[in-house]
C-alpha cells in the first residue's frame, strides 16, 4: 500500500506562481531534509505533484498565491507564494503543525 505524502500544488494560474510554489517546495524538502519522513515507525516519501484545479479558485486566482491541498490529512492551504514553502515544509511536514495563516477551512 502506498503510504507517501503528497503535496498537489495548483498551476491553473497566469502568473505561473504555482509552478514557482512547487518548485520552491521540492528545494525546500531537499535542504531541509524532508523528503523521506519517519511517521509512527513507517517511512513515507513526500512528493509535490502539480494539477490543474482543486476547485478552491477564489484562494487561488484572485491572490498572489496558489491553492495546494496535502494529503493524506486533506489540509487546504490558499494564496501560497514561492516564499511560504520554507515555512510550509518545516512546520507541517518537519513539525506536523498547521501553517493557520496560509489555511483555508
Ligand atoms: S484554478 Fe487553482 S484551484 Fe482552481
Amino acid at each position: 500500500m502506498d503510504h507517501d505524502r503528497r503535496l498537489f500544488v495548483c498551476i491553473n494560474q497566469k502568473s505561473g506562481v504555482g509552478e514557482a510554489v512547487a518548485k520552491s517546495l521540492k528545494k525546500e524538502l531537499k535542504v531541509q531534509g524532508l523528503k523521506k519522513l519517519l511517521t509512527g515507525g513507517e517511512r513515507q516519501r513526500v512528493r509535490v505533484q502539480t494539477c490543474n484545479c482543486l476547485d478552491i479558485c477564489k484562494q487561488c486566482k484572485k491572490g498572489p498565491g496558489a491553492a495546494l491541498i496535502v494529503y493524506p490529512e486533506g489540509t487546504v492551504y490558499g494564496n501560497v507564494r514561492p516564499a511560504d514553502a520554507a515555512e510550509l515544509v518545516a512546520e507541517h511536514l518537519g513539525r506536523g503543525h498547521v501553517v493557520k495563516r496560509l489555511r483555508v477551512d
